[in-house]
């Protein structure tokens, strides 16, 4: 059978990704609580993908700011760049490299700023204090009743996120220049390159969404300037690393202003995020862009593919080959096309080669798949020599989906994050399964799925770990259930 998903492919920056297959970013859970450098968790977890031949590895979101963080234990880009400060990402990019039957898996330190969906309490911020954002508006604000507003869903974002802070035109400066701080890090250790985060609203797509950013400066998203934070932050770090140094944007496939509503307004976002796409595409620096969607309100990029709302299994497909065809066929071409990573429901060999055969995409992001299955390359190398007109195999997923995080999708289904919360919990402890295990014996295989482990065990043992060792659960749950307590009385 002709497969391509192993040919070699050059990026614009002229290095080559040995094949397309790409471990995507994904939230680690690992560092210390309130952020922290990469340990011997990390280390575990990537050696484990680092053995299997994956064109590429992304990091979890490193974050640019200790004051935004995610779920409290990012990793964060240090103050300083001293010998000390780039040892732990030094190690960390050396294990992804570790070079496995020829294939050097490159190495892509995602860089990323929560912005207004950086958590009270555990976002890195003392209690009460609100973070940055483009605009003052609150995540969950956006929520429509279409979309199932209600009692619960305004309880979890009250409680959770406060009302942000805009951000002062200094403060808009000071966070560029972390990103490219981001950015010296990465290429300073070793890294390949960074990809910015500027999907699943985080800070860079806050900036270019119309529902978190109102402004009225040169940075609102009036047509010429909604890409202005982004491209800005890219020039200043193309003037500090080497040419080959590689650049790779994640990017929604639509705005996400409205939810529930009618197919053409849902287009309409998807239009305005094409022309951001063509923008970027037109600074002739960009090496590849990842195409994903989703935000805290509506996290479609979590969605299982089992689920009625997103029953496309390869979630991005429609939108990641309208713009393959936009980039190839620009009538001003351009100095250099940016390679498009799909992500989000990769689950089939078959998809997989649907995606490059029909040109939805030139690389193959795999998340969840890659946690359940850190060997996938070497699985789907192996079927590809061992059959020689199989289909029945091709259909077959990777691996199953757990069960339980299928379930937690409906327990209140209006709120995505509670789904998206249990599915984050039960991917992270397996994440923890695969790094203890390598710890213990490097030459391991990776250990088996843990199916058994149900959506509360999993967010239970998610955040009990270590905080554990200092201080007995039952204070740690009294403690929580105090301070959400506390934040929904204070935010009312
Ligand atoms: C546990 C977990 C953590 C994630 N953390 C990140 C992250 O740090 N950065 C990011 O861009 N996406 C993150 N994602 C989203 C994935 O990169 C990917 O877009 C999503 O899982 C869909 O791809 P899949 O269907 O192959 O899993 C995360 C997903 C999971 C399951």
């Amino acid at each position: 059978m002709d497969c391509n998903v192993f040919n070699p492919v050059d990026l614009p920056c002229g290095r080559t990704i040995e094949n397309r297959l790409v471990k995507t970013a994904m939230y680690e859970h690992m560092a210390n609580f309130s952020g922290g450098p990469p340990n011997e968790f990390h280390y575990g977890l990537y050696s484990e993908w680092a053995k299997h031949g994956w064109g590429m590895i992304l990091t979890g979101n490193v974050q640019v700011s200790p004051q935004h963080l995610t779920l409290g234990r990012d990793i964060v880009v240090p103050p300083t760049l001293n010998a000390k400060d780039l040892k732990p990402f030094e190690r960390l990019a050396e294990v992804i490299h570790g070079v496995v039957d020829g294939t050097r898996s490159l190495a892509i330190m995602q860089l990323s700023h929560a912005g207004r969906q950086s958590a009270n309490f555990i976002g890195g911020r003392l209690p009460f204090v609100p973070p940055l954002a483009p605009s003052s508006v609150r995540v969950g604000a956006g929520h429509t009743e279409s979309c199932g507003r209600g009692a619960i869903s305004d309880l979890i974002f009250h409680a959770l996120f406060q009302v942000p802070t805009e951000m002062t035109t200094l403060d808009i400066l000071y966070v560029q220049s972390s990103f490219v701080r981001g950015a010296l890090l990465a290429y300073k250790s070793g890294f390949d390159g960074v990809q910015l985060h500027a999907a699943h609203g985080y800070l860079l797509a806050q900036f270019m969404s119309h529902k978190s950013n109102i402004r009225n400066d040169e940075y609102s998203v009036a047509p010429e300037n909604v890409t202005r934070m982004l491209s800005e932050i890219v020039k200043a770090i193309r003037k500090v690393v080497p040419t080959t140094f590689i650049i790779g944007i994640k990017i929604n496939s639509a705005d996400y202003i409205t939810y529930g509503g009618a197919e053409e307004v849902y287009q309409e976002g998807e239009r305005r995020v094409l022309d951001h796409i063509h923008t970027i595409a037109s600074w002739g620096v960009i090496d590849f862009i990842e195409i994903s969607g989703g935000d805290y309100e509506k996290p479609d990029f979590m969605a299982c593919s089992g689920s009625q709302k997103l029953d496309r299994q390869a979630f991005f497909t429609r939108f990641s080959r309208t713009v393959m065809k936009d980039l190839y066929r620009s009538p001003v071409p351009f100095s250099s096309v940016p390679l498009i990573l799909l992500t989000g429901g990769l689950r089939s060999h078959s998809h997989l080669q649907a995606a490059l055969m029909s040109k939805h995409a030139d690389l193959l992001g795999i998340g969840r798949g890659a946690v359940l299955c850190p060997d996938l390359p070497e699985i789907l190398r192996l079927q590809l020599q061992n059959s020689k007109s199989s289909s029945t195999w091709a259909d077959r997923p990777f691996a199953h989906e757990p069960e339980a995080v299928f379930r937690a999708s409906k327990w209140v289904p209006s709120v995505g994050l509670i789904g998206a919360g249990v599915g984050t919990a039960w991917y992270t402890t397996r994440m923890r399964d695969i790094a203890i295990s390598q710890i213990k014996n490097p030459r391991a295989e990776p250990p088996p799925v843990d199916y058994n482990r149900g959506g509360l065990i999993a967010v239970f043992k998610m955040w009990a770990w270590f905080d554990s060792r200092i201080v007995p659960i039952w204070v740690l749950g009294i403690f929580m259930v105090l301070i959400v307590t506390a934040e929904v009385f204070y935010q009312h």
